[in-house]
Formats: C-alpha cells, sequence, structure tokens
C-alpha cells in the first residue's frame, strides 16, 4: 500500500481558538481508516481541514504528494477529496437527483456523470427509486445514502466521512456500516469519523483516538479494540 493521504503536525482552529494540537496522520490507498473521540474532541476539525475547508495553522497536508494546503479550496475536490459532513447538509429543497448533480460539478466529473450515476444506483438502488423526491422528505438513512452519493458523484479517491451514523435508528445504522463495506470493497479510499466505536472498528483497518485535539492512541482496529483505554472509556466494557 502507498501512502495517500499524510497529515504532519497540524495545528488549526477557530479565531484565537485552538482546537487541533501537532496531528499527524496517514492513509494509505485502499484502506479504511477510523478516527474515534469524544464530542469536541476535534474530529470535524480535522476533516474541514483535510477538505480545505479551513486552512491550518500549521503543519502540511500532502494528498499523494500534492500540497493540499496550497490547493485552492474548490480546486481540493479535484484531488480526489470528497467529504460528506456532519449533518450531512443536503439541499433539503432540491431533489435527490439535483443534489446527486451537484456532487458532480467540477469539469472533470462532468464527463464521467452517467457512469458515475450507474455506480451511486449500485451502491443504492434505494435513490434511484426517489430521483425526482426532495431530499429533505427522505427518510434519515435515505439521507446519509444521498450525502454519501452525491460525495461520490465527484469520482472521489478518498471519502471523508463525518459521523455517518448519527441520528439513525440502530437497525439504520447497522445498513450504514454495511455500506461504508461496500464503499471500501469498491476500492475507495476512507476516512470515517465516528461515536460509534465498536461499530466502526469492525469495518476499519486502523484508526485513531483523537481527545483534546490530539492523538492520543493509533492503531490497528484490533489493537485499539483490545487496549484498555479505549475499552474502559469507549466500549463501555
Ligand atoms: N465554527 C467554530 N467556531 C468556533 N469554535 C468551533 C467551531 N467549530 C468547532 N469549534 C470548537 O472546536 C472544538 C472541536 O470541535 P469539533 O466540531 O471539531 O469536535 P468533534 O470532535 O467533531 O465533536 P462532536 O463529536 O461533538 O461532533 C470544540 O471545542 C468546538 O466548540
Ligand atoms: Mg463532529
Amino acid at each position: 500500500m502507498t501512502g495517500m493521504l499524510e497529515l504532519k503536525s497540524i495545528d488549526a482552529g477557530y479565531g484565537s481558538f485552538q482546537a487541533l494540537f501537532d496531528v499527524s496522520l496517514d492513509v494509505r490507498a485502499g484502506e479504511a481508516v477510523g478516527v474515534i473521540g469524544p464530542n469536541g474532541a476535534g474530529k470535524t476539525t480535522l476533516m474541514r481541514v483535510i477538505s480545505g475547508l479551513i486552512r491550518p495553522i500549521r503543519g502540511t497536508i500532502a494528498m499523494e504528494g500534492t500540497d493540499v494546503v496550497a490547493t485552492p479550496p474548490h480546486r481540493i475536490v479535484s484531488l480526489g477529496i470528497a467529504h460528506v459532513p456532519e449533518n450531512r447538509r443536503l439541499f433539503p429543497r432540491l431533489t435527490v437527483a439535483d443534489n446527486l448533480k451537484m456532487g458532480a460539478y467540477m469539469p472533470g466529473a462532468r464527463a464521467h456523470y452517467v457512469e458515475r450515476l450507474e455506480f451511486v444506483f449500485e451502491l443504492f438502488p434505494r435513490l434511484k427509486e426517489r430521483l425526482q423526491q426532495m431530499a429533505g422528505t427522505m427518510s434519515g438513512g435515505e439521507q446519509q445514502m444521498c450525502a454519501i452519493g452525491r460525495a461520490l458523484m465527484s469520482n472521489p479517491k478518498l471519502l471523508l466521512l463525518d459521523e455517518p451514523s448519527a441520528g439513525l435508528a440502530p437497525v439504520v445504522v447497522q445498513q450504514v456500516f454495511e455500506l461504508v463495506k461496500r464503499i471500501r470493497a469498491s476500492g475507495l479510499t476512507v476516512l470515517i469519523v465516528e461515536q460509534n466505536v465498536q461499530q466502526v472498528l469492525r469495518v476499519v483497518d486502523r484508526a485513531y483516538l483523537l481527545e483534546a485535539g490530539s492523538i492520543r492512541a493509533a492503531g490497528s482496529a484490533a489493537e485499539l479494540a483490545a487496549s484498555d483505554t479505549i475499552k474502559q472509556a469507549y466500549l463501555g466494557v
């Protein structure tokens, strides 16, 4: 496996508030990597820094060797990074079809529009049935499919998922983790933030524990699942 995404010594925050301290992390091509940690740990901030929504104060980010920090935010999608933000952020009054179209706005993606759409329908047949429905009227799980589908329309190499299971009923949570497995099996590289520690450790290869803006632990999913710190604080055993 070769390095796809590489963060080195990232400090980031909002105004004078620092949310990330010296965060280093890497994701190799074909891997699924998890980021776990309590509320306010900086997980969403980490995803925002990677997708260019906020700029780090210090440190470097490389995507397949390209300097992400020096890349204008609107060009970062073209590097192959697609971000499914926390709370989905669909356009609720647009149809499912139009939401998907919004994911393929860059010239490079437009050329592959039809084949990307086929790929999304293969993963999420439900979306094909509901193309003309307003996204805001879809169920929570369907909206998550739509949000992931929209991100996949840009033909990404790396998919950033920020708490895809949040707010969903347990059965639907299961389905979301099944989707993550399928996305991963399709060859995509995945970086996923989850509160649902037990379940996410079943679908990722490796994970990082982020606490108060710093990486406190890192290792294979099996190592983290077996660690006493994580068992006590996050697995309730
Ligand atoms: N737009 C913002 N302006 C100011 N502070 C912010 C902003 N967004 C987040 N923060 C602060 O940065 C810190 C990290 O927040 P972040 O959203 O990254 O945490 P998180 O790990 O994703 O938490 P959660 O699990 O609740 O989603 C928190 O203290 C939060 O209050
Ligand atoms: Mg968050």
